[in-house]
This record gives C-alpha cells, structure tokens and sequence, in this order.
C-alpha cells in the first residue's frame, strides 16, 4: 500500500502529525488503545489477503470504480469551465462514507472486537458503518443528535433495519459535535473491547491517517479516468469539507500534481459575518479538540463554538488534522458555500442533470457553479459528489414548500 509523502515529508509522521496538527490529545490510558489500533492497522495493511478481501469490496459490493460524469448542460448554461462529477452518490449506500466503513469492519473483526462505535451527523456514516458491520457480523452502535435524527428520518429508519443499535444525543445543540462526545464517552467505558470507528479525517491518531488511506481510492480513479479519457490531468478538484474524508480522498493522489488546483469548499451557513456558519478553517484558529489538534471554532476560553450548516454533515466546528497542515502550507485552498447556494446548487443539478445530490456535496457544486463562468471552456472542473440526496428530499421539499 502507498506511504504518502509530500515534498519529501511523511503524511503524518511516526507520531501521527501532519505538520504541528494532527497527533494524539488523550488520557494515557485511551493512547493505549489508540496505539493498539494503530498497530493492527499497519499489519493488516501489509497483508495482501486484506487488500484483495478489501478490493474485492470495492468491485463487488460498493460498485467501484464510481463513473465520473460530464454535467454538460449545467457547464453549457453557465457558458465556463466543464464540470465532471465523481458519482460517489453511486455507491451501494449512497456516499463516500462506505469506503472507510468497510476498511473499519473489517479492521474490527481482525482485532476480535465485541462491538463497533460510532457517531453520525447526516447518518450516511451510520448507514454506511449499519451496513459494514452486518457484513461482517459485528454489533454496531450509532449515536446521532436528536436535531439531525429528526432531519434526516430515512437515515435513522435505515440504522434500524441494519441491525444498528442507535443512541439519540439530547446534550449541547444536539449535533454532530455531540454525537461525537457521546460516542467517545461510550467507548472509553472499555477501549478494550470496543472500537471507534470515526466518520471522518478527524480523531487522535491513527483515525486521520487510517480513514484518508480508505477514502484515498477516489482520487486514485479520478486521476486513473481522467488520463484515459483526456489524457490529461484535471485543472480543478473540488469537494465539500466537514471533517475532510471525502475531500482527502479526492486530493490525496493529486497533492504533488502543481498543475492540478485542489479547493476544499466549507459550510458558510448563513453567512460568514455571522455566527450561524462552520467555516473551520475560513474562519477558525488552531487549537485542539475530539483529541487531535487543528483548526477549530472556539471561544475565548478554548471551548468549541455552536456551529450551524443546513448540511447536517458539516456543521463540526473542527477540521483534520491534514486539511489543517495543507492549508497552512497553501497546497489547497479553502473556500465557502452559504445555505442558500447550497439549497441553488441541490435545485439546479436535481433539474438540469437529474442528479439529486446531498446537501453536503452541494456546497462543491455550488462552488463549480459561481467559479466555471470565469473560468475558459476548455477548463475542467472534478466535483467530488459525495453523497446522493435521497435523505434530504423531505427536507428541502418542506423548505421550499414544494
Ligand atoms: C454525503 C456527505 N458528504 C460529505 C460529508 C462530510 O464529511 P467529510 O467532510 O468527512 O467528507 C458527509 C457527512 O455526513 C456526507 O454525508
């Protein structure tokens, strides 16, 4: 499997930082675990029986390699650049989120562990992790918000069928960022037995490093496809960002490619003059928190702020760790989508391509949408479409009063 380096430098070091972010910000004895962890993932990782089961995975199961589509008529109406789009939404469980769940399980069921945690926001990980682990036959717990279990109703519903035991979250906003605590509260009642299995590029070491070498296969086609069918490069890839997995892993195979512009696109919520947004890294400062450090949204006295996205999926006022350290060394750049181009961008691409896409990957879109019209016809835009917009169907439809 590839050692990823940048510019000579290893993408994270022994200790698990990316530059000054990353690393492992917890109790002694959760750094145990956490080692554990990581020394069951660099020896599975070796062995091919687990890259081929995995592969095999991929082919079979998930319906890998996604095509990458020419959204021809949203490029021919916005008269710019051409815009493609990754199909993760393809996926069997309908995101990216799949990738690194089935890496997950299968990891739990070679470390003998009696029960899988986890958190979700907009439930596509819970989904996807539900799904993972009925494969693989292991017990699976899903804590959620109470806000996003009301918003995203088939998600929940789906859990359940799985097989998922799932933990409605009432504390704090009732968000991912409480999910999240939750979920780790559960775990370190016996790190022993059970396993995290982090939804994102987030977490103390190992999760950012292990869940960025999962997802990194979408950026792996991407090049893959682009250099059949052009035989070149793309000029742009862009994804949407909340803890970053699915952007990581479209950037990843791109990061020593200068040509290539990489643009991670955060939730602007209702704009970045106030404080209903999650524009970590536009608007954030490095601190640490859910044990790794990079940028965050906090207060004066280094507490996370209340954080708000329409995109249950972003709204997490902390970024990983890698993202942090690409940020800062300018590779890629990071820029914003408000709610309300979010909600355009979900409309237009539903009507014009019969793509709905999740809210989530919206924000790339809409992205695409705002930048291709400056950009040369002969320009090419990859959107990373992480995720299909089953789920929030009912939500925009009640928005919009359709
Ligand atoms: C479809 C989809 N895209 C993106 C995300 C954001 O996560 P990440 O930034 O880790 O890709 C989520 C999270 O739930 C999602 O469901």
């Amino acid at each position: 499997m590839t050692e990823h380096t940048l510019n000579g430098v290893a993408l994270p070091d022994e200790q698990g930082f990316f530059g000054e972010y990353g690393g492992q910000f917890i109790p002694p004895h959760l750094k145990q675990a956490m080692d554990d962890i990581n020394q069951a993932y660099e020896e599975i990782r070796q062995q091919p029986t687990f890259q081929q089961e995995l592969q095999e995975l991929f082919t079979h199961y998930v319906g890998r390699p996604s095509p990458i589509f020419h959204a021809k008529r949203l490029s021919e109406q916005l008269g710019g650049a051409q815009i493609f789009l990754k199909r993760e939404d393809l996926n069997h469980t309908g995101a990216h989120k799949i990738n690194h769940c089935l890496g997950e399980a299968l990891l739990a069921k070679y470390m003998k562990k009696s029960k899988v945690i986890a958190e979700t926001g907009a439930g596509q990980h819970g989904v996807a992790l539900a799904t993972a682990c009925a494969l693989v036959g292991i017990p699976c717990e899903i804590h959620m918000g109470q806000v996003d279990i009301e918003k995203e109703h088939p998600n929940v519903v789906k859990m359940k069928i799985l097989g998922a035991t799932l933990v409605p979250v009432t504390r704090g906003t009732a968000t991912l960022k409480d999910a999240v605590d939750n979920a780790f509260e559960e775990y370190l009642k016996d790190p022993t037995n059970f396993i995290y299995a982090i939804g994102s590029v987030v977490g103390p070491h190992p999760f950012p490093k292990m869940v960025r070498d999962f997802q990194s296969i979408v950026g792996k086609e991407i090049k893959q496809q682009f250099q059949e069918r052009f035989h070149q490069l793309p000029d742009y890839v862009v994804a949407c960002v909340g803890g970053g997995s699915n952007a990581i892993g479209a950037f990843t195979a791109f990061l020593a490619d200068d040509s290539v512009k990489l643009v991670g696109v955060e939730p602007a919520g209702m704009g970045l003059e106030t404080d209903k947004h999650a524009a970590t890294m536009t608007k954030g400062k490095p601190g640490q928190i859910h044990g790794m450090a990079c940028y965050v949204l906090e207060d004066d006295k280094g507490e996370p702020l209340p954080v708000h996205s329409i995109a249950s999926g972003l709204d997490y006022p902390g970024v990983g760790p890698e993202h942090s350290y690409l940020k800062d060394l300018g590779r890629v750049r990071y820029e914003s989508a408000t709610d309300q181009e979010c909600l355009d961008a979900f409309m237009r691409l539903s009507r014009i391509e019969g793509i709905i896409p999740a809210l989530e990957s919206s924000h790339a879109v809409a992205w695409a949408i705002r930048e291709a019209p400056r950009m040369s016809k002969d320009a090419r835009i990859v959107v990373n479409l992480s995720g299909r917009g089953d789920k929030d169907a009912d939500y925009v439809a009640n928005k919009l009063g359709l």
